[in-house]
């Protein structure tokens, strides 16, 4: 008797030791030391933090606290194959893991994780020039402001995106919009090779000859870890950057957008020099009844934005106005989007936002969703600090890349837009209210733009959106899509961020 237990014992423990483990196994397998196993496989600057330590807690704060994913272990890789032992060690246990970046994900579909391990990639940040300079390979952790700074000091670009505390990776599997996209194209299409751990936890280099390519260039989330990437990258041709900004309030909603439509967008055709952008607040110092509208116009190569661009809009009345001449990296500063803006705040609030990409702007609509974000602002005040963006990009450089060459399924469309409907959090009945008024205000501009398709960012997308949605609707991209994500992610272990199935 005692010679079977002893059999049937050990025979559990290498169960317990090698097997993924159903779920039966979990129940009668000792709690395994995670943190001890775990760790003698990674290198030594690398971390693991436990739930209850101060560390965690950083390393689990996001953007917005809606939808969070259930984390039982963060790993922080200190260099490219920690990501592959990580990746190996969760496989053999069966448990889910997610990578996390800048931590402004904050699509719904990540609640999905539960239990898993978070692999958080800030360590991995290197920036590494090539000897001519037409390159740089950067770390799978990188953050915006990283890759500016580091190239800007070489006398180098690329696009990325205009927020410095985001990641390259995160905005860039999806696409990623940039404020240089009108030279260049996307963040995506910068993309010459990169270090990636699939699914089997091997980590491999891939480049434009690997099949699975395509897609990661719009739908890489959901292929693997991307450990990092060489960039593209460009001489400076204007370091100089000027701005106006404006104030309008919401009797100007007309004339405003029939302006931007006709003065910047112009069919498509906006000056490859320029970038604008708007948004709806509410600041009730100001306006106590309305919303007000902000309106940036961005201009390369100058110190004063050019008066043909800004005297249609000093016409319209703003009640404020703003201006100031400098470099490149002065942008995020202007603009609100730097380290120490409110964007850039993990400020504990929920923040949910609903995507649509439209070409240009429906008068009428505008009128309809402002009051609509006034109306339902002012009946739920819990709402009032959201806010509604209207991003303008210059578009030539995203243009000039073949649509069926990458999984990106939106070159077409020229405005990016979401209403960021943010609150407290915790009470069902508000958080119904902001989904419903999200949903809403989408819908109207969707209806305006009289097409039956609607297409949606996939790195701003709230996470009910369809496929099509965010990966479009040909039903080849569909076909193709799948197909890798059968080859190469059999088991779905990168289907938590907008999976494609
Ligand atoms: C304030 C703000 C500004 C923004 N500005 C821009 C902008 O200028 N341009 C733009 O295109 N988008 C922008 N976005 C949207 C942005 O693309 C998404 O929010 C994106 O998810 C943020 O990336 P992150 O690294 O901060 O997020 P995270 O939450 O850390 O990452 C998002 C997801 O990306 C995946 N991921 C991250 N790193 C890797 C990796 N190395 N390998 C594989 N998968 C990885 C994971 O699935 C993860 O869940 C902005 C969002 C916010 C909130
Ligand atoms: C939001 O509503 C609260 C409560 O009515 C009010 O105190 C606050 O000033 C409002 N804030 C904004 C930005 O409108």
């Amino acid at each position: 008797m005692e010679v079977i237990a002893a059999v049937a014992a050990g025979a559990i423990a290498s169960a317990c030791q090698n097997a993924v483990l159903s779920s039966w196994l979990v129940s009668i397998c000792p709690q395994r030391d995670y943190v001890k196993e775990l760790g003698d496989r990674l290198s030594r600057h690398a971390h693991i933090y436990t739930p209850g330590s101060d560390d965690f807690k950083t390393a689990t704060t996001r953007w917005s606290v809606a939808h969070a994913p259930e984390v039982k272990l963060v790993v922080v890789p200190s260099i490219e194959n920690d990501v592959a032992e990580t990746v190996k060690y969760a496989n053999e246990l069966g448990m889910p893991y997610l990578a996390l970046n800048g931590g402004h994900g904050a699509i719904k579909t990540v609640e999905k994780m539960k239990g898993g391990i978070e692999i958080w990639m800030h360590q991995l940040n290197g920036v590494e020039i090539s000897e001519d300079g037409a390159r740089a390979k950067i770390g799978g952790g990188a953050k915006t402001k990283t890759v500016i700074d580091a190239l800007w000091a070489a006398g180098k670009q690329t696009v990325t995106g205009l927020c410095e505390c985001t990641s390259i990776l995160g905005p860039g599997l999806g696409g990623g919009h940039g404020i240089l996209e009108g030279h260049y194209g996307l963040i995506s299409d910068q993309f010459v090779s990169m270090n990636i751990v699939l699914a089997d936890g091997i980590l491999r280099t891939i480049d434009e000859s690997s099949e699975m390519w395509w897609a990661m260039q719009g739908a890489g989330h959901n292929f693997g870890i991307v450990t990092s990437v060489t960039l593209k990258t460009y001489d400076i041709i204007y370091r100089d950057w000027a701005y106006e900004s404006f104030i309008f309030t919401g009797d100007k909603v007309e004339s405003l957008y029939d302006n931007i439509n006709n003065h910047l967008l112009k069919d498509g055709s906006q000056p490859v020099e320029i970038m604008h952008y708007s948004f709806f607040f509410n600041n009730p110092e100001v306006d106590p009844t309305n919303p007000l509208i902000m309106f940036f116009i961005l201009q390369e190569g100058n110190m004063v934005v050019d008066p043909t661009y800004t005297t249609p809009f000093h016409e319209l009345g703003p009640i404020s106005t703003d201006g100031e001449g400098g470099s490149f990296l002065d942008l995020a500063t202007w603009t609100g989007n730097d380290n120490n803006s409110p964007p850039c705040q993990k400020a504990g609030l929920v923040n949910y936002r609903f995507p649509i990409n439209i070409e240009s702007y429906s008068v009428p609509a505008q009128r309809q969703v402002y009051d609509l974000f006034a109306s339902a602002t002012k009946e739920t005040p819990a709402l009032n600090g959201s806010f509604f963006l209207f991003e303008g990009y210059a578009t030539q450089g995203v243009k000039a890349i073949p649509s069926e060459s990458t999984a990106y399924p939106f070159r077409s469309d020229n405005l990016l837009i979401a209403p960021v409907i943010n609150y407290a959090g915790g009470d069902a009945e508000i958080d119904k209210k902001a989904v419903e008024l999200g949903e809403n205000l989408r819908r109207i501009l969707h209806e305006a733009t009289g097409r039956e398709e609607m297409h949606t960012y996939v790195n701003y997308a709230y996470g009910e959106e369809t496929k099509q949605n965010m990966y479009g609707y040909e039903q080849w991209r569909q076909d193709k899509l799948l197909e890798l994500k059968n080859k190469y992610d059999p088991q779905r272990k990168f289907s938590f961020y907008a999976p494609i199935a």
